[in-house]
């Protein structure tokens, strides 16, 4: 029987796991702790949610998505590679977007590279379209990205 997987928030002792995550999986962003940090204590910028799913005890993916009305954008979400296939990315969207569904709130919005298809997948999956394209949107190796969104209700 699969272990159960269960969503809270992100806090600081999350961090490392959180870093380490990203750090290796290639289509993740690779921000640094910093960057975590202030989406846990965003003083300058928009207000954000930032969940991490766990499975036995272990830091296993991670959710960050700012809320700024009308919109929310999800601005990174990311499952260990040995973990994928699982449901946990899934289970981490559906907390993110539930997160995310503050008075004021009417999408969420995304940015994916365009060969990222197994993220295209999992983003249409979840009820998430196509609406635009960014071109040259990302570097090393330069590719647009395409916007996707999907209405919170
Ligand atoms: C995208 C990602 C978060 C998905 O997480 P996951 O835990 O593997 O996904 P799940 O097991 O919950 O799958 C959810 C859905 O996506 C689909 N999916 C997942 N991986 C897929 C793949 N390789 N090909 C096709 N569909 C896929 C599943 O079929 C599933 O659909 P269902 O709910 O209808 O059964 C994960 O692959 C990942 O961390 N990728 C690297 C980082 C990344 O690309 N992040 C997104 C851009 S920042």
């Amino acid at each position: 029987m699969s272990e159960p997987i269960s969503i809270r928030a992100m806090g600081l002792p999350d961090i490392d796991a959180v870093v380490e995550i990203a750090a290796g999986l290639a289509l993740a962003p690779h921000w640094g702790r910093e960057v975590f940090l202030a989406s846990l204590y965003p003083e300058d910028g928009p207000p954000r949610v930032a969940l991490v799913a766990e499975v036995a005890g272990v830091v296993t993916g991670f959710a960050v998505a700012s809320v700024l009305a009308p919109q929310s954008e999800l601005e990174s979400i990311a499952v260990q590679s040995d973990a994928q296939g699982r449901g946990i990315g899934r289970e981490l969207l559906i907390a993110i977007m539930n997160a995310a569904a503050l008075p004021g709130i009417e999408e969420m919005v995304l940015e994916v590279r365009e060969s990222n298809r197994t993220a295209l997948e999992f983003y249409r999956r979840a009820g998430f379209l196509e609406v635009g394209r960014r071109r040259a949107y990302y570097m090393t190796p330069l590719e647009d990205a395409l916007v996707m969104r999907r209405p919170i209700p």
